[in-house]
């Protein structure tokens, strides 16, 4: 039986077709759905020979004009094209790393949202994590599924998802518990405007804290180690090889499910270790522009008004920038 846990708004209704040709190219909310009041998940035959197609809208909901590539105003636009994007977290932002080891901040993904994709479009999270992408889909409008491996973060999105919901909002917002190589299972062909995503980061999470900074504020993830889990099929658990290649495989299954010309967002940082720069967005750039997406734009995501107390490293002869006061944002299109 394969786990699907989504967000309940219906009765019965179960989001997921039993068949790809019911489903294919839905692109009509389900707005008029009973409402369910249960928010027991839902289990799915994995036995059946038939992918299990989503029920979720796709198309726009906006009166923006068709070459658009978003509903915002010029004045909005504007303030995007400086590369360099800086966030606060607010306080519905899960900052407990004991609920979550790496979360970014709704704001984040609200942005790139925004610059992405229009009003009633159908956003694509492979790696959800807490559910942030999918707060901020729901805030901006926008239709949006999640995976994840971990049944515990799949229920927190849950929880999130029902805890934020608006009273008259149209568009769905699901968390399905199960792999990201397994999504091209439940979406139709072009079907998606926008993939973003923070994805795990190799092996480098998978080692017992205990570097200077972390000392220094003698908080209590010294010595533990920072993993999501032990799941062989996560690839937080894998090296930076066999990383790249999942990461690779992943993307290549989901260019089918993306629009042409829509945008694929990944946030990663790169990192130190054992004095060496672990170059992980290069390895990235080169493998997804193989699969066959294009870099379009390196955004900085600039973390140092969220970086308190940074200690001094390696002077006064071994020049490092910390990692964690700046990440990156790849944008890549479907050519
Ligand atoms: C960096 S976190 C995402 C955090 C998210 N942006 C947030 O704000 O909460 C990466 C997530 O990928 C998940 N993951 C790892 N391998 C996976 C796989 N093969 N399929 C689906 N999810 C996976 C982990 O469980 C983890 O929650």
């Amino acid at each position: 039986m394969r786990h699907i846990h989504f967000e309940s708004d219906f009765t019965h209704q179960n989001p997921l077709t039993s068949s790809a040709h019911e489903a294919s190219h839905s692109s009509t909310p389900l707005a008029g759905n009973p409402a369910n009041t249960s928010s027991e998940p839902l289990l799915q035959n994995n036995a059946s020979p038939e992918p299990h197609l989503l029920e979720i809208g796709t198309d726009r909901t906006c009166d923006c004009k068709p070459n658009h590539i978003c509903c915002l105003t010029a004045k909005e636009w504007l303030k995007n094209q400086v590369g360099v994007w800086k966030f606060s977290y607010e306080k519905r932002d899960i900052r407990d790393k004991n609920v979550h080891p790496a979360t970014y901040p709704i704001s984040l993904a609200r942005r790139v949202i925004e610059q992405f994709s229009h009003k009633g479009e159908l956003i694509l999270d492979p790696f959800v994590g807490s559910g942030s992408s999918l707060i901020a889909a729901q805030d901006s409008n926008r239709n949006a599924v999640g995976f994840d491996l971990s049944k515990k973060y799949i229920e927190l999105c849950q929880q999130r998802i029902i805890e934020n919901r608006g009273l008259f909002s149209r568009e769905k917002q699901y968390a399905i518990c199960d792999d990201a190589r397994s999504i091209s299972n439940y979406l139709s062909p072009e079907s998606v405007s926008l993939i973003l995503t923070s994805p795990p980061y190799a092996n480098l999470l998978n080692r017992k804290r205990g570097n200077k900074s972390r000392k220094a504020r003698s908080n209590d993830q010294l010595g533990k180690i920072e993993q999501y889990s032990q799941d062989p099929r996560d690839l937080g658990t894998m090296s930076l090889e066999s990383y790249t290649n999942s990461m690779g495989n992943i993307f290549a299954s989901l260019l089918p499910i993306l629009r042409p010309k829509a945008h694929c967002v990944i946030n990663v940082p790169d990192m130190w270790w054992q004095n060496e720069r672990i170059t992980i967005h290069v390895s990235l750039i080169e493998e997804l522009r193989q699969r066959g997406y294009e870099l379009r734009n390196i955004i900085i995501w600039d973390r140092t008004n969220i970086v308190n107390r940074i200690g001094i490293f390696g002077w006064p002869s071994n020049y490092i920038t910390m990692g964690v006061t700046f990440e990156y944002l790849l944008d890549f299109w479907r050519p």
